[in-house]
């Protein structure tokens, strides 16, 4: 249809994770665990749903659409002021209407090659050039990016940790970085795994940090375990936080996700749970994976990568395990076709993964 314009004709669509339902349908199965998404095995907070359920009377109220509540405690959390904190329907919500924002007709975009494929949707949609620019050993090249930034440029963006290799920029790439970065340039700093790497001494977590030019994402739908929400939220200098709030959609995110956000928030318990569980869940599968011989990459997030080095293998090995009910998230459409990304799960989840895929290469 000549009316539908190229880069969307030509758009490769987000593939999301799959449903344990349908998985349970086409293969006849009982038992199914979903690896395959990296959301939080525990569950949501129960905090969260139960502030969520409170709201469900009111249901046929708008939200408060400057989200008050839930953007008064991120400020007081990070030690900010209401003005540099906004609200949106998760954190890919708010990439969204950055884009919307901020890009003008002319304007290119500097990201790396194969990152989160979220943004890759939302920067090859928006119909500017972006310069994908590859990564050197499943890691931000950001001295090779920083080469790419040209007149043009608008908007830089770099997931820390990323997604899906599990790897993240130093706080010495991240200095260098930013030096050679003009002040007309947006970075967006996504940092959806940031609780899971925030003890590596070497991580750059930006709250640390002070750049009116730097744009950090956050998200309730790892730690938090509210992906089903969508609830998100961004820090940043107020000037940027001002037209941000004239452009998002009026009422995101809906009632019952700000009064479950603000209640997750609360919920430090749930946090540290989270986080050991996840950092547990890390050491155990990359040591069940070497007990087979295979190496998981280097992870600060809530899953691995796993490089077989074989396409054709790690598609087939997918597919497999998805017959035997594990849901792990072959990355051929990611453009890392010899690679399948596995998110940590409960522990008997991790174990039930690990004993199928044994199985599977025993026998060949
Ligand atoms: C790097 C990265 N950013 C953002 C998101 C999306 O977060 P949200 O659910 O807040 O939109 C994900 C989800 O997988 C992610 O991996």
């Amino acid at each position: 249809m000549a009316l539908v314009p190229q880069n969307i004709k030509s758009l490769q669509p987000y593939k999301a994770g799959g449903r344990i339902e349908d998985v349970m349908r086409r293969y006849g199965l009982t038992k199914v665990v979903k690896l395959a998404s990296n959301e939080n095995p525990l569950g949501p907070s129960p905090k969260a749903i139960e502030a969520a359920r409170a709201t469900l009377a009111d249901a046929h109220r708008y939200p408060d659409a400057a989200g008050f509540e839930l953007r008064t405690a991120l400020a007081q959390r990070f030690k900010t002021k209401l003005d540099n904190v906004i609200v949106g329907s998760g954190s890919e919500g708010i990439m969204s209407c950055i884009m919307r924002t901020f890009l003008l007709w002319n304007d290119e975009i500097v990201s790396a090659e194969n990152t989160f494929l979220g943004f890759r949707v939302l920067a090859d949609g928006s119909g500017r050039k972006v310069h994908w620019v590859p990564m050197k050993q499943h890691r931000y090249d950001l001295a090779a990016m920083a080469d790419h930034i040209n007149e043009y440029t608008k908007i830089v963006y770099i997931a820390n940790p990323d997604n899906p290799t599990g790897s993240y920029v130093t706080v010495d790439e991240f200095d260098a970085f930013m030096k050679r970065v003009p002040d007309r340039v947006l970075v967006i700093l996504d940092e959806a795994y940031l609780e899971f790497a925030s003890n590596r001494p070497d991580y750059p977590d930006s709250m640390h940090y002070r750049y009116d030019n730097v744009i950090t994402l956050r998200t309730f739908s790892k730690l938090y375990g509210l992906a089903g929400f969508r609830v998100g939220y961004a820090l940043a200098h107020d000037e940027l936080i001002s037209n941000l709030m004239k452009v998002k959609l009026p009422f995101e995110p809906s009632s019952a996700a700000q009064a479950a956000g603000l209640a997750a928030l609360g919920d430090t318990e749930f946090m540290q749970r989270t986080v050991e569980l996840t950092r547990q869940g890390i050491a155990t599968l990359r040591s069940g994976l070497e007990s087979m011989g295979v190496t998981a990459l280097p992870s600060a997030a809530n899953f691995v990568a796993i490089d077989f080095g074989d396409a054709a293998r790690a598609q087939k090995l997918s597919e497999q395990l998805l017959q035997r009910g594990v849901m792990v998230r072959y990355l051929g459409g990611w453009g890392w076709p010899s690679i399948f990304r596995v998110s940590v799960g409960l522990p008997e989840e991790n174990a039930f993964f690990l004993e199928q895929l044994g199985e599977l290469l025993r026998n060949g």
